[in-house]
């Protein structure tokens, strides 16, 4: 008789001097499922939802509106219960604690400020409420007017200063009981593009200055990829990637997060050959390249590969290695030009250069161009269609 060993599970060997444990997540989902109404009227606003959240985290909820940001805020805060599954706020089940008991402030779209209170009062009315001592209040004050650059406004009443310095005052009364984890609903879509800019570096400087998480909401891809250390793209109820910045753009494994987020060409393609997480491709019928391969993607036969337009080079005509096409629009928009390209095979691909005084990639309307991809662009999508 053939003697068998034991099959090892190594993910539960757990050395017995491990000196870093694993860090527990400051905030975990576990299939979290939110529906509104019922029968004909049932929305499932959440649909099993299962994410971490790291200690220290800038974590960015990025999706189109409805895709169900705020549910999942106000289910962390505890204004709404979930329909099904567990909340964990730093291992502990909190789904059935009322607001006031999780260490979790919000900071609203509308800032939610107390008109005929001054700035000091409303960044003291959190403290007043939980009942610190007096001397504390006001040392907790100055510290948070500190910190948000708002000393010399003290005493104005918020109805009587700009909307930017209402958000700042927003931001310190929501900070000043030093929360474990803040949440914040598209804090500056009110305002403009120039003060939004500048408030975004703002609140990235006061997450690392004050180290608590932060649990950021917005549909704007440009200030989910500048602000946050990673970023849950959110489609109808469910998150569709967790990842870096770098990871969501440069490797996004479906068609809904490669298109949201900046933009890509859309190719047909056929698998010759897969190895791990990398692929060999025939793109367009004509050039063979190493492509990236997502967990959960087609291994062999017809794919679809997104490549984002700034990874696309033109070259001679006849070129090997290179896919013909013609020109047939060139866009400019200051920065760079767009050129739309259609390939032989049917079908487009647009191409982005950026623009410089010394050097121009514009070609006329019709001229004919061989069409390549710079090494490490190419990604294979989950979907094929
Ligand atoms: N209180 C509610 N009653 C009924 N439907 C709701 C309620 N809150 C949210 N919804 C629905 O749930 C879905 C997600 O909404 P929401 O979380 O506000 O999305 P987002 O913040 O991403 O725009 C939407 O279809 C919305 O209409
Ligand atoms: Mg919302």
């Amino acid at each position: 008789m053939e003697f068998l060993p034991a099959r090892v599970d190594t993910n539960r060997i757990q050395p017995a001097s491990r000196k870093t444990p694993v860090p527990v997540a400051a905030i975990e989902t576990r299939q979290i499922s939110k529906t509104f109404g019922s029968g004909d009227r049932e929305v499932r606003a959440l649909d099993h939802v299962s994410l971490e959240i790291r200690e220290n985290e800038f974590f960015t909820l990025l999706g189109p509106s409805g895709c169900g940001k705020t549910t999942l805020l106000r289910l962390i805060a505890g204004f709404e219960a979930p329909t099904s599954g567990q909340l964990l706020l730093y291992g502990d089940d909190i789904s059935n604690e009322p607001p006031y008991r999780r260490s979790v402030n919000t900071v609203f779209q509308s800032y939610a400020l107390f008109p005929h209170l001054t700035v000091a009062q409303n960044i003291a009315f959190g403290l007043e409420m939980l009942g610190k001592p007096k001397a504390e209040i006001s040392r907790t004050v100055d510290e948070m007017l500190a910190m948000v650059r708002m000393e010399a406004m003290a005493h104005r009443k918020t109805s009587e200063i700009s909307g930017g310095q209402q958000q700042r005052v927003a931001l310190a009364r929501a900070l000043a009981p030093h929360p474990k984890v803040l949440l914040l609903d598209e804090p500056l879509s009110a305002l403009d593009l120039k003060l939004r800019k500048e408030m975004q570096r703002e609140l990235k400087r006061l997450q690392i200055e004050t180290g608590i998480t932060f649990v950021f909401v917005t549909h704007d891809q440009e200030e989910a990829l500048t602000m946050s250390d990673r970023i849950a793209v959110m489609s109808a109820g469910k998150p569709l990637q967790i990842g870096t910045p770098r990871e969501i753009y440069d490797r996004p494994a479906n068609r809904f997060v490669a298109s949201f987020i900046g933009e890509s060409n859309f190719l047909s393609a056929t698998i010759t050959a897969a190895t791990g997480d990398v692929a060999r491709v025939r793109i367009g019928g004509g050039i063979d390249m190493e492509a990236a391969l997502p967990a959960e993607a087609p291994r062999s036969g017809k794919v679809t590969v997104a490549i984002r337009p700034e990874q696309v080079r033109l070259v001679e005509a006849d070129a090997a290695d290179a896919l013909p096409a013609t020109v047939t629009d060139t866009v400019y928009f200051g920065t760079d030009t767009h050129t739309h390209l259609l390939l032989d095979s049917g079908e487009t691909v647009v191409a982005r250069f950026q623009s410089t005084l010394a050097h121009s990639e514009e070609r006329a309307n019709g001229t004919r161009v061989g069409v390549q991809f710079w090494e490490g662009s190419v990604q294979v999508l989950r979907e094929t269609a």
